[in-house]
């Protein structure tokens, strides 16, 4: 009697020990969100990114069609050290940030301004790089600056903080879904300047210099981070690693140094 009491015991304990192992090793896989490193089985997770590939140099189709570009490599390095598949998602900028709400993308990757108003949505990684808002007039404009904008028409991208800037300042917009088409407004006069981030405003300005030109006053200085959701704190550090690894040893300057100047 007292044996078979010993072995009930013994059987007792075993089950126990399998399940709790069996427990264990689920919520291990259902933390959701974060993501380092390749599956049991060998398959490497995905993190996907979202864009919105009309901005150059961070993210603009190339020649041959693929998504390139300075986030583009940033997140092509990043997703290799975590040991994941990069997967780009191309959409309206002002989709983006709701889809890092609703868990569509792990991570917005597209020139995005950290601010307050959305930083109460979202996470940030720590910043990568500091832009300005510019403005981009006919060469032959009357707009000297930010005090000869009332009443003037502003071409802007939905979404983007040119566009929040041109509405605190109650300025007469149009806004679209593409910076490059803000540019377009201008050029057919649809529009008497263009509000947008310093880097591509250039880059478009240069392709038609004998028509437009960018005003020297800056409007506001902005840094650009990684939008994550807020529920997802483990990706969120592994950017912030990586970001810093890439800081030290350079290969943010490189990726940096490769588009700014081409
Ligand atoms: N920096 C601006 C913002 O965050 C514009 C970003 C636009 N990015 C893009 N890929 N079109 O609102």
């Amino acid at each position: 009697m007292k044996h078979s009491f010993s072995i009930l015991l013994l059987v007792i304990l075993g089950v126990t020990c399998v399940f709790l192992t069996s427990c264990k090793k689920k919520s291990a896989g259902s933390e959701g969100g974060s993501a380092s490193g390749a599956t049991p089985s060998g398959i490497q997770k995905k993190l996907v990114i979202g864009t919105c590939a009309e901005f150059p140099p961070f993210e603009f189709f190339g020649a041959d069609g693929s998504v390139q570009g300075i986030d583009i490599d940033l997140m092509s390095a990043i997703a290799k050290k975590l040991n994941m598949e990069l997967v780009i998602e191309n959409m309206d900028f002002n989709q983006i940030i709701g889809k890092v709400v609703d868990g569509t993308l792990d991570v917005g990757a597209a020139g995005i301004t950290v601010n307050e108003e959305r930083m109460k949505i979202v996470d940030f990684s720590t910043g990568y790089y500091s832009g300005c808002q510019v403005m981009i007039v006919p060469n032959h404009s009357e707009i000297k600056g930010k005090d000869d904008l009332r009443g003037k028409v502003v071409s802007v991208q939905s979404g983007a903080t040119g566009e929040s800037l041109a509405k605190e300042l109650q300025l007469d917009i149009v806004s679209f879904p593409r910076a490059s088409d803000a540019v377009l407004a201008v050029l057919h006069n649809n529009a008497d300047v263009a509000i947008m981030d310093d880097e591509p405003a250039k880059r478009f300005q240069t392709k038609n210099s004998i028509r437009i030109k960018i005003l020297p006053e800056k409007l506001t200085v902005e840094v650009y981070g990684l939008a994550v959701n807020k529920k997802n704190a483990r990706l969120l550090d592994d950017l912030n690693r990586c970001l810093d690894e890439m800081t030290k040893n350079g290969e943010l300057d490189a990726i940096f140094g490769k588009w700014m100047h081409n």
